[in-house]
């Protein structure tokens, strides 16, 4: 069977920077350490006022396409992944089409578009139909543009507001990829769950805690049933494990229950036994809250051990880079997060071909997909042109004053207009709106 998988990704961050430790929690009195140690998090990427999910994605995809030397005619669909979407109708993708045909030759005339919605799940749907499409042997050659983009921000006051984030990542999907292929085993845990939604509403409504423990839920479903696919797991078989990132502090708490899990019947789970006693299992216990609490204590006394702190610093942490300084990009976060992983292998002149990845999405509503990638022979010239650091560099820092300005230009029940507090250069930018109400971008060169 051929190989299916990314060929080569481009990143668009938000152009403005609040810094969460110094800035956002001095101003709302509290502990910089529940950003720096609790959430994991030093600063949110987001959006300057000509910014929004069209331009941010279009510019990706056109960093994408111009880096890479893909024309528009060797395109077959262009998918966008959204939760940030501003029309019930109109996908994004037919914007950013417009966009690309507008600075490059060819159109996008015979390209079939579209735009997935399931929270921050979507990206890796996109993906996914992308890899039936070419498997299917439908697209005629061409490759898939995958764009997921979000302005990822949460009500003022809201609990949320500590995570946000703005930005895109554009995906090349296409047979023997130069980055990584995907296995054609996927796990699934999904169930309806109301953690987190926007019932036709700009800024979620959140249960915060509960999200929570349905992501660590729906994660562990997934598992169980990639693992009915693929037979029983090693937390070593995997160079890194890049999951949905709302916040490093998440992925955290996720990690180590995946580890639980995927050390049981190992030599390694042998020799934590030894160390620490077996896993509680629910038979040993007479009531479902003594089970809890002693899996509860188990978890933390293996989080503690050597080999666990071994394994999270070599193959968890690394993946967490880009997300602690940009905050929640929503369907983009597990997309970061294998950018970043990828990126710590090159900075460490690693041998990664023909090694595994195990990618966890999440999207609140509730569903959780599991699935392998592996690493391909091009990995490392692709991932090294994608300079995320420099774009990260060149964001603006902004005050508080200027975030509250920031978040009323974007509130779509709000008449705030500001002047941009970045200059735009070589990239789309919004420029206004249209007599039915579309809006409109333009090229600034
Ligand atoms: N020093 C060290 N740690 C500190 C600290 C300090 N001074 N102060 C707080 N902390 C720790 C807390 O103990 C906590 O860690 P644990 O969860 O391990 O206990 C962490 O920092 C956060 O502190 P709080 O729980 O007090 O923070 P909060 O009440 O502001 O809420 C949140 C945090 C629930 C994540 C909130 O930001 C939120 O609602 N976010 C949006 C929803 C979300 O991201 N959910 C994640 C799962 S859902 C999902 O993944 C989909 C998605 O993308 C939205």
């Amino acid at each position: 069977m051929q190989s299916i998988g990314i060929d080569a990704v481009a990143v668009w961050s938000g152009k403005l920077k609040l810094d969460l430790p110094g800035t956002f929690a001095a101003v709302n009195n509290e502990d910089p350490e529940k950003y720096t140690v609790g959430l994991g998090l030093s600063a949110s990427s987001l959006p300057d006022s000509y910014e929004d999910i069209v331009t941010m994605g279009a510019n990706a995809a056109y960093r994408l396409l111009s880096r890479t030397d893909t024309s528009l005619s060797a395109i077959g669909r262009i998918d966008v992944a959204t939760e940030s979407a501003f029309d019930n109708s109109k996908p994004v993708s037919t914007y950013i089409g417009g966009c690309l045909e507008s600075v490059m030759e060819g159109t996008v005339r015979h390209v079939d578009k579209g735009e997935r919605k399931f929270a921050c799940l979507s990206g890796t749907q996109c993906l996914n139909d992308a890899y039936n499409w070419i498997a299917a042997d439908r697209n005629r050659g061409r490759a898939a543009l995958v764009i997921s983009t979000d302005t990822a921000l949460y009500a003022r006051g809201d609990a949320g507001e500590a995570t946000q984030g703005a930005g895109a990542v554009a995906m090349l999907v296409d047979a023997d990829p130069d980055l990584v292929a995907f296995s054609h085993e996927r796990g699934i845990g999904s169930m309806d769950e109301t953690d987190f939604l926007k019932p036709n509403q700009q800024f979620p409504s959140v249960d915060g805690k509960r999200s929570v423990q349905v992501y660590l839920a729906r994660m562990r479903e997934a598992l169980e049933d990639f693992k009915a696919q693929t037979g029983p797991l090693h937390p070593e078989h995997f160079a890194y494990g890049p999951f949905h990132t709302p916040y490093p502090g998440m992925v955290r708490k996720a990690a180590v229950l995946a580890f639980r899990n995927t050390v049981r019947g190992t030599a390694l789970g042998d020799q934590l036994t030894e160390e620490i006693g077996p896993q509680p299992t629910r038979a040993a216990f007479e009531t479902e809250d003594e089970y809890i609490e002693a899996i509860r204590a188990y978890t933390d006394e293996l989080a503690d051990t050597e080999a666990y702190r071994r394994w999270y610093t070599e193959r968890i942490e690394p993946t967490l880079r880009i997300s602690s300084q940009v905050g929640n990009w929503y369907t983009s976060s597990v997309h970061l997060a294998r950018i970043s992983a990828l990126l710590d292998a090159a900075d460490h002149d690693r041998t990664l071909t023909g090694d595994r990845l195990l990618v966890g999405s999440y999207g609140s509503g509730a569903e959780a997909e599991i699935h392998a990638e592996t690493v391909q022979p091009g990995w490392k010239d692709a991932i090294g042109s994608v300079a995320v650091e420099s774009m990260l560099d060149r964001r603006r820092e902004i005050t508080f004053d200027e975030y509250e300005r920031v978040h009323a230009t974007h509130n779509h029940d709000s008449e705030v207009e500001m002047e941009p507090l970045t200059t735009p250069s070589e990239e789309f930018v919004f420029d206004g709106w249209g007599p039915m109400g579309e809006r409109q971008y333009r090229f600034v060169s």
